[in-house]
């Protein structure tokens, strides 16, 4: 019975210990990048995607005015992102594919 609860108890520890320490990996993460730049990419790959490929991204070289101007036009044809999403995601595009 002692010998089968001690085997219990590695079994839990060996379930939690990796997704404990995965867990404390995330938070080193956001601490050291950039957390505008991590949700306007986050965006980008699921809300820019439904309709046509990340190329028409990629292969574009634009100011913040004119990535703002691209992504208010893609909203008002269905991209789904409220104000502040829009923004990060507007800041994201200008450092990353600014010209
Ligand atoms: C509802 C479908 C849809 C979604 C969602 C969508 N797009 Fe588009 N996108 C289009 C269509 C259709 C075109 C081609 C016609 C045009 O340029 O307006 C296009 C063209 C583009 C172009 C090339 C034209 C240009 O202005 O440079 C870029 C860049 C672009 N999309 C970026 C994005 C980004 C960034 C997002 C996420 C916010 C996004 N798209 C989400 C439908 C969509």
């Amino acid at each position: 019975m002692k010998a089968n609860r001690v085997l219990m108890l590695l079994v839990v520890l060996s379930a939690v210990i990796p997704s404990v320490i995965a867990a404390c990996g995330d938070v080193s993460e956001e601490v050291t990048e950039d957390p505008i730049s991590i949700d306007g990419q986050v965006f980008l790959e699921e809300r820019c995607t439904d309709c046509h490929g990340l190329g028409r991204v990629t292969g574009a070289e634009k100011t913040r005015d004119q990535w703002a101007d691209t992504v208010t036009r893609m909203v008002n044809i269905g991209a789904r992102l409220n104000d502040e999403e829009q923004t990060a995601l507007i800041d994201y595009l200008a450092q990353t594919y600014g010209p």
